[in-house]
């Protein structure tokens, strides 16, 4: 049975993503996080509900820790969702951005690589595409120009590049890059959902204004008859 690093289990998308493998009977799995914006309540929900895995509460800035990991177990795969995540916040205090969601994510490769790790799943986003100046009514297609317009995409796109660099140089090594847009929704059972304080997500702000948890919802921009035509 493989043997599977998760980083930032205990966060919205990483945490569903563990529960999936535990109930395909997944057992070797280990999760790091350092519980910025994720919950150790998770974690025991996930433990109590779906099967027993390691957590291991790190900061992937803790090189030194995260280097004693690798060198504990053998990983055949890493799916790699830990970062930070808020637009708006990675205009104001960019070097937060280049720190987590580039040097950790540079620093998770080289361990990858160095111990002889297989396959690397990274969490990228829409982002890396900035706006096209036009998108087709199929939507935008994976290759489309990446022309990201603020850090969090430049940061995201930046690991992109390191992944392919990396695979060039080791070809041994093998990447899958996942571009989301807006991720919704939840746990089918409804153990574990979307519980990040203070979300700024498109579906979890609109749904907190329709049940009267939030006062309003802005919508921005002046261009809706285009919008019309588009749906
Ligand atoms: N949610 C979306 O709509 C969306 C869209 C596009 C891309 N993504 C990407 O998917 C990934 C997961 O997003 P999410 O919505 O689950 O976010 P989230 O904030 O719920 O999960 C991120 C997890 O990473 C952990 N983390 C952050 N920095 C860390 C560090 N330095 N060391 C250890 N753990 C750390 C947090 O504690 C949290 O548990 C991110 O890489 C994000 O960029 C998300």
């Amino acid at each position: 049975m493989k043997n599977i690093l998760i980083t930032g289990g205990a966060g919205y998308i990483g945490s569903h993503v563990v529960k999936e493998l535990l109930k395909k009977g997944y057992k070797n799995i280990t999760v790091i996080d350092n519980l910025s914006t994720g919950f150790l309540e998770t974690i025991k929900r996930l433990k109590k509900y779906f099967g027993d895995f390691e957590f291991k509460e790190v900061d992937l800035s803790d090189w030194n820790e995260v280097e004693k990991i690798f060198k504990e177990k053998r990983f055949d795969s890493i799916i790699h969702f830990a970062a930070s995540l808020v637009v708006p916040e990675s205009v104001k205090n960019p070097l937060k951005y280049y720190l987590n969601n580039t040097a950790n994510t540079t620093n998770l490769i080289k361990c990858a690589v160095e111990n002889g790790v297989k396959r690397f799943i990274f969490s990228s986003t829409a982002a890396v595409y900035g706006e096209p100046a036009k998108i087709p009514k199929s939507g935008i297609t994976e290759d489309f120009e990446t022309k990201p317009i603020n850090p969090y995409g430049y940061r995201k796109l930046m690991s992109e590049q390191v992944l392919k660099d990396t695979t060039k140089a080791s070809p041994d090594f093998k990447y899958l890059i996942l571009r989301y847009f807006n991720v919704a929704g939840a746990d089918i059972e409804g153990k574990i959902g979307q519980s990040t304080k203070d979300a700024t997500h498109l579906i979890k702000v609109a749904s907190r204004t329709a049940l009267g948890k939030r006062e309003k919802m802005c919508i921005f921009g002046d261009d809706f008859q285009l919008l019309m035509e588009y749906v």
